[in-house]
This record gives structure tokens, sequence and C-alpha cells, in this order.
């Protein structure tokens, strides 16, 4: 390989994190959490590596954007015809990943996915800019296409359908999935690799009671 790896090394020193820090609700620590990365200004602080797995047991990751944490979950945006739709449809479950390197911080997040209502769905799509209402129709995720221009054209084609000043519908395989947690793990890097890891696991199916523990590096 033309770059060595092997000697890259960053010690992490910024903080720590104790049992008695973290918010007993998973949900209000994922919000503290959210809230102090926009804060610190980091780039894409709501952007998350979401893992998926096929019918027959094939993994897939890939970066969302998260618009919204409430009762629905993380929820993202996506094409449900897309490779991870199909997965979702498959198996529900997803493992979640948010890494802001600038506060030395990871926040993994497991648990079942489902879609969020149509009328949710076509709510945030309205709040999207038209570029981006156009390119969801000119989309059709993960498909093979026979080149940039066919993309192009599907955008031109999809541009004059949809009069310059008519609104955009919401295609109707686009929308949202929320993803709620049954396993949140919080961790803060720390010197000599000495990290600290809390993680939070919900004491039964669908309880609302969940267990703190702290785990080893
Ligand atoms: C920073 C970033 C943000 C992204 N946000 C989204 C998103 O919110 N929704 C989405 O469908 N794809 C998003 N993507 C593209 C996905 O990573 C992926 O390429 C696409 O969804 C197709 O994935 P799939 O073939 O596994 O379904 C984003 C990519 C990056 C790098």
């Amino acid at each position: 390989m033309a770059v060595d790896l092997s000697r890259l090394r960053t010690d992490y020193a910024r903080a720590g994190l104790d049992e008695r820090d973290v918010d007993p609700s998973p949900d209000k620590q994922i919000d503290r959490w959210l809230g102090e990365a926009v804060a610190a200004g980091h780039p894409e602080p709501n952007a998350m590596m979401l893992a998926t797995v096929s019918a027959s047991g094939a993994p897939s990751a890939r970066v969302v954007l998260v618009r919204a944490h409430d009762a629905r979950g993380l929820v993202f945006f996506t094409n449900y015809d897309s490779d991870k739709g199909r997965d979702l449809e498959e198996n529900p479950v997803a493992s979640a990943t948010f890494f802001w390197v600038l506060l030395e911080r990871q926040l993994r997040v497991t648990g079942r996915v489902a879609r969020i209502s149509r009328a949710d769905s076509e709510a945030y799509f309205r709040t999207r800019p038209r570029e981006s209402q156009l390119g969801a129709w000119a989309s059709r995720q993960s498909s093979v296409i026979a080149g940039r221009a066919a993309l192009e054209a599907e955008l031109a084609e999809v541009r004059a359908r949809f009069g310059e000043d008519d609104g955009v519908p919401c295609p109707p395989n686009w929308g949202g999935y929320g993803l709620v947690p049954d396993r949140v793990e919080l961790w803060q890097g720390r010197p000599s690799r000495l990290h600290d890891r809390i993680v939070y696991r919900r004491a039964a199916p669908a309880s609302d009671t969940w267990t703190i523990e702290r785990l080893s590096p």
C-alpha cells in the first residue's frame, strides 16, 4: 500500500464519561449528544452509518442523514426500493453509528426499523429544496444505469413533467424510516485506549425500563 497506516495514532483526552453523568433515558442522552455535536460545529453532525442485513444474511452499511429523533425513533429518509429499503422490508432491524471525531465520541444504536407514516413522509418532502424533490423522482436508487447522461435525461424528463409553478409531490417509493433503539452505547475516547463505554439495554422487549452498564474498552 502506498500510505503507511500502521503508525497513525490519536490519543483521546478531551473528556471522560461517568455512569453518573449520563441521563437515565437513552433518548434524552442521544438528544444531548446530538445537540453537543451540532453546538461544536461538527461537520455533518447528523450523519450516521447505517448497517442493514438482507434476508440471506448479507450485511451492508452506508451513511444516511438523521432528520428527526422523537417517538418514531431516529428518522431518516430514503428510496424504499433501494438496496437498504429492500433489506429493511425483509429484515426490519438495523445498527447505526455516529462518529464525532471532534468530540472523540462514538454513539452506537441498534434496534427495530419501521416506515414512518405516509403523511409524515409527505410533510418532510415538502420542506426539501425543489431540486432535491426532482432528484428523488429522477433517481432509481441502487439500480445500475447506463451512465451519467441517463440520470440527467431522467432529471430533464422529470423537470418537464412537473410544471415550473407546481409543487412536486412525494414519490410513492420515497419516505422515512424510524430506528427505535433496543441498545444504545456511548463511547468516549480516553488516554491509553482505556476508553469509557456506557451501554443502555432494554430490560425486556418493548419495555421502557433500561439497564445501564459499563463495558470494558
Ligand atoms: C454524508 C452523506 C449523507 C447521505 N444521506 C443519505 C440519506 O439521508 N438518504 C439516503 O438514501 N442516502 C444518503 N446518502 C447516500 C447513501 O450513503 C447511499 O449511497 C444510498 O442511500 C444508497 O444506498 P443503498 O444502495 O445501500 O440503499 C448519503 C451519503 C453521504 C455520504
